[in-house]
């Protein structure tokens, strides 16, 4: 069994044998799981030369883990349960055995079309049980799954597919999001022109929406899986031989590729799962994000049901039929824990209490929060509300690089404080550095957070490009792992994550890197040069503000040409990199080298104008009082 921590003293126990025999503690979590092979070495490499690894010479394959193995003690337990966007729809409710039935099927589909071992995989989809069909039956024979969130334009999916140069897609013909009808074939198919890498679409028929099938390409998921098997020997895998590639934004260019590799990664979402959130063998879990987001591969599919875990996938959104969606999920399912974002639970707070009367949530026992930093009066609103002050809140702090939790009170047993992301799991060894590099090593301290030492579900790489991974993540702080996070430690040892420290803005709990948002606003045809920051708003936590110098013959309105900007960022990004506000300057300030200081545009975007400092040493001094009469209006 795998190791569950059930009290302070076993944590601080754990916690400096995990850091002084790091490689022991890990042998001894990974001593649960089910191996084709063992291990030679558990953990070898290190930060220097960037070339960690984890339970080398291993075999297995982390589906066997998820699913085979748990059959035999509880194959009729419920794997996933399914809620859909229409309450009036019928759910669904897969067991164990018939989850390995379905994965086993689309394995051996998957095979037929000609998916083989190290071929990279996109997958679209919306929420619905054959996602998480999909991305595990990929793992089950060694397929690289790359999932793109549903919410992501044409040409987003595009970049991702060229990238990571796939083979194959998998896909659905569209969904519904609260009211709306999402047509995903029809964005697929205009990525795809532009994606002569794939060989096959496979679409599941969510919702029967009219689509087009092309000839040669498009196939039916049922027509593939109808005569294939139920069985399906799962591939053996190298430990480290990749399990998936995710994009995500950072401060420049165009979204990395974080590469996953199988047994660490394994090995660490099942771990933190266990103990963060106190899993209980008859438990309801429910996670809110999207399994296109990590959060939703560690804690709605792997982490779960690496534990047998009963896991709750619903494909709507918060408001529809009404802001009460949730807790009526909560009270139909008795949800045990349930995990969300800050940013949901202030939408939630500002609806009032009325879409709470008369819902029963009393088998909540434990809330999580992710995402970004939660602040103080959410989580208190959270705390009281929802948790009616009997469920401890855990503060999950972590990254698609981290491939799970590093900061985060264990459920029950670490006391809280809000807006506190505590301590560290076994393992994970945080520092904070001042600007120069310098460890600082007072109890008390704010700085940059990085990390010392590697931990198992540490990404490995980026895709095609280990050079940039290094140049990214472990040139700022030499020998270090820096997160791009500002923190504060106080006087307990409790780390706060303050938010990012570099051109990252997390809007809505969203990663949106400014130099992506630059660039498809910059493609805008009325647009000459722009530059984005965040700003702190209400609901979202942060806003994007963007500023924008304008072609001098673009003379529509600025109704107009606003709403032009809004729809090239939605088509070439998606809708979740929208500027919230945009300000139509006639100079940004820049250095006498020619760099745009974000830092004023953020000042004035912050309503913090006269905090700008000193801007005699612009090239462009002028613009400074030009922006900030535009923003104060
Ligand atoms: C960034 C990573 C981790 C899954 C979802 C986001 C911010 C994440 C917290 C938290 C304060 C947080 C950080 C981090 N963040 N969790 N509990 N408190 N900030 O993954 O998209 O890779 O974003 O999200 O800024 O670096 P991601």
């Amino acid at each position: 069994m795998l190791k569950k921590i059930s009290s302070l003293l076993e944590y601080e126990e754990q916690y400096q044998q995990s850091i002084s025999s790091p490689e022991k503690f890990w042998a001894e979590v990974a001593e649960s799981f089910l191996w084709k092979k063992k291990w030679s070495n558990v953990f070898s490499g290190g930060f220097e030369k960037v070339d960690y690894k984890w339970f080398e010479g291993a075999q297995l394959n982390i589906t066997e883990n998820c699913i085979d193995r748990h059959l035999d003690s509880f194959g009729n337990k419920t794997a996933i349960i399914w809620e859909p966007n229409n309450p009036s729809e019928p759910n669904r409710i897969i067991s164990y055995n018939e989850l390995h039935k379905e994965v086993c099927r689309f394995s051996n589909s998957l095979m037929k079309l000609g998916v083989t071992k190290g071929d990279t995989v996109c997958i679209y989809m919306p929420m619905i049980p054959e996602l998480a069909i999909a991305m595990l039956a990929c793992a089950r024979i060694g397929a690289i799954h790359s999932i793109v969130f549903g919410g992501f334009s044409a040409q987003s999916i595009a970049g991702r597919v060229q990238d990571a140069e796939c083979k194959w897609m998998i896909t659905a013909d569209g969904c519904y999001r609260g009211d709306k009808q999402l047509h995903l074939k029809n964005i697929v198919d205009e990525a795809l022109e532009q994606c002569p890498s794939i060989q096959k679409s496979i679409v599941f028929n969510r919702s029967n929406f009219p689509v087009t099938m092309k000839e040669g390409r498009d196939v039916w998921w049922n027509d593939v899986v109808k005569d294939c098997s139920t069985n399906h020997d799962a591939v053996s895998m190298e430990a480290e031989d990749p399990l998936f590639i995710l994009y995500t934004s950072g401060s420049t260019g165009k979204p990395k590729g974080v590469l996953h590799t199988t047994a660490g990664y394994m090995v660490y979402a099942a771990y933190t799962f266990l103990n963060v959130f106190q899993y209980n063998t008859e438990d309801i879990y429910w996670c809110t994000a999207d399994i296109g987001w990590i959060t939703g591969h560690s804690y709605i599919v792997y982490g779960p049901l690496l534990n047998g875990a009963t896991t709750l996938m619903y494909e709507g959104v918060p408001q529809f039929p009404d802001w009460g969606r949730w807790w009526n999920v909560i009270d139909k399912y008795g949800v045990n824990i349930f995990y969300t974002a800050p940013t949901a639970i202030r939408s939630l707070e500002a609806q009032g209490l009325k879409f709470l009367e008369g819902k029963n949530l009393s088998s909540l026992r434990v809330l999580g929060s992710v995402g970004e930093p939660i602040n103080e009066e959410a989580w208190e609103w959270y705390h009281k509300n929802i948790g009616k002050e009997k469920c401890p809140i855990v503060d999950t702090w972590w990254q698609t690089e981290t491939g799970g939790i590093l900061i985060s009170p264990l459920a029950g047993i670490t006391p809280t404080k809000p807006s506190f992301a505590t301590l560290p799991l076994p393992g994970v060894e945080p520092v904070l550095v001042d600007a120069n590099g310098n460890e600082l090593t007072e109890k008390v301290a704010e700085g940059n957070l990085c990390i010392k030492k590697s931990w198992p579900g540490q990404a490995r790489t980026i895709y095609k490009d280990h050079e940039k991974f290094i140049q990214t993540y472990f040139t700022t702080y030499k020998g270090k792992y820096f997160t791009g996070d500002g923190c504060r430690r106080d006087e307990d040892g409790y780390y706060r994550i303050t938010g990012r420290a570099d051109d990252v803005i997390k809007v809505s709990g969203h990663r949106i890197g400014t130099a992506e948002v630059e660039n498809a606003i910059n493609e805008s045809p009325s647009v000459v040069e722009s530059a984005v920051v965040g700003y702190p708003h209400d609901i979202k936590g942060n806003a994007i503000m963007a500023f924008v110098i304008l072609k001098s013959n673009a003379t529509a309105s600025d109704e107009i040409l606003k709403k032009e900007i809004s729809e090239t960022v939605t088509r070439i990004i998606g809708p979740i990199a929208r500027p919230e506000k945009i300000v139509f300057v006639s100079g940004l300030p820049k250095t006498r080298s020619g760099k745009i200081m974000r830092r004023i545009l953020r000042k004035i975007a912050e309503g913090e104008p006269d905090k700008v400092g000193d801007v005699t040493t612009l090239l462009n001094p002028e613009v400074v009082e030009e922006i900030k009469g535009k923003v104060s209006r």
